[in-house]
C-alpha cells in the first residue's frame, strides 16, 4: 500500500510521508501529473525538469521514514530520453526504491501508446533499481507484454483497474463479488455517496449500457444503489470479508 503525494516542497513531503507511515508502506511523489494547474504550482510533471528537488525530497522522505518504508517517484518521459536517464540516475544515487514511469511525454494524452521502446532502453540503465511500467496495461496479458518488452520488473495500471479491481487477479471482467465487497465496505465505512456511485458506475462499465447504468446515476442514497443492483442480481452478500 504506496500513498501518493503531490508536492515540490522537501519538508511538506517529509511531514506528509511522517503524518501517513503507520497505515502505508510507503509513499511515492507524483512527478507525473500533466495538468495545467499542477505545472504552474510546480508540481506533476514540472518535477521531471528538477532532478535537483526531486532527490531532495526523495532524501528528506527516507530520512522521515526510516528504512522499513519505500520512497518512490512516478515519472513521465522527456522527449530525449537521456534527460530521463540523468533524472533517475540522480534519484538512485539518493536511495530512491523504486521508480514508475508513464512512457508517455508530459504533452502526450492517453490516446497516444505508451513508448515500450524508449522504456527499454531506459531500464537497460538501471538494471539494480526496480523499475514499474504505466500505461494501457489493461489485461493480464498486456501486463506480461510489457515487462518482456521491456525488461521492467512490474507494471502499474489505472483507468481499467478502476473499472476491474480485480485485474490483477487475473478476471477479465469485475466479479460480482468485487461490487458487493466494495459495496458492504462502502456502507462500513460511511465513504462520500458520490464516490460509491462513480465506482460501482466504473466497475459496471463492461456488463451494463449507459442507459442501463442511468438509474444507477439517479440514485440518491445507498439503499437506492443496492436496490438498483439488487434487480440485476437476485442474490446479494453485502458482507465484509473476514
Ligand atoms: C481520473 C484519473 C486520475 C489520475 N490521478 C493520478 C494521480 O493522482 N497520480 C498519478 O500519478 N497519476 C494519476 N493518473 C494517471 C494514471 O496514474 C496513469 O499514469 C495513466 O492513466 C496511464 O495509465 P493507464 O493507461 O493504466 O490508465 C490519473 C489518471 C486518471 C484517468
Amino acid at each position: 500500500m504506496i500513498a501518493q503525494f503531490a508536492s515540490n516542497d522537501p519538508i511538506e513531503f517529509a511531514r506528509a510521508a511522517k503524518l501517513i507511515s503507520p497505515w502505508v508502506n510507503g509513499v511515492d511523489l507524483n512527478c507525473g501529473c500533466p495538468q495545467s494547474w499542477a505545472i504552474k504550482e510546480g508540481l506533476g510533471c514540472h518535477l521531471i525538469m528538477d532532478a535537483d528537488k526531486v532527490a531532495a525530497m526523495v532524501v528528506a522522505a527516507k530520512q522521515a521514514l526510516g528504512p522499513t518504508k519505500s520512497v518512490s517517484v512516478k515519472i513521465r518521459i522527456h522527449k530525449n530520453i537521456d534527460e530521463t536517464i540523468a533524472f533517475v540516475k540522480k534519484v538512485q544515487a539518493v536511495g530512491v526504491d523504486f521508480v514508475t514511469v508513464h512512457a508517455r511525454l508530459r504533452s502526450q494524452r492517453s490516446s497516444t501508446p505508451p513508448d515500450l521502446a524508449a522504456l527499454k532502453v531506459i531500464k537497460s540503465h538501471f538494471p539494480d533499481l526496480p523499475m514499474l511500467a504505466n500505461g494501457d496495461v489493461n489485461t493480464v496479458a498486456d501486463a506480461e507484454r510489457t515487462v518482456e518488452i521491456t525488461g521492467v520488473e512490474g507494471v502499474m495500471t489505472a483507468r481499467e483497474l478502476l473499472i476491474n479491481p480485480a485485474l490483477f487477479a487475473g478476471f477479465d471482467s469485475t466479479p460480482r463479488d468485487a461490487v458487493e465487497k466494495f459495496v458492504a465496505y462502502a456502507a462500513a465505512t460511511g465513504l462520500r455517496f458520490e464516490l460509491v456511485q462513480h465506482h460501482v458506475n466504473e466497475m459496471l462499465t463492461k456488463m451494463t449500457t449507459k442507459k442501463e447504468r442511468r438509474a444507477l446515476m439517479n440514485a440518491r442514497d445507498l439503499v437506492e444503489v443496492i436496490d438498483w443492483l439488487d434487480t440485476r442480481w437476485e442474490v446479494q452478500k453485502y458482507r465484509i470479508p473476514s
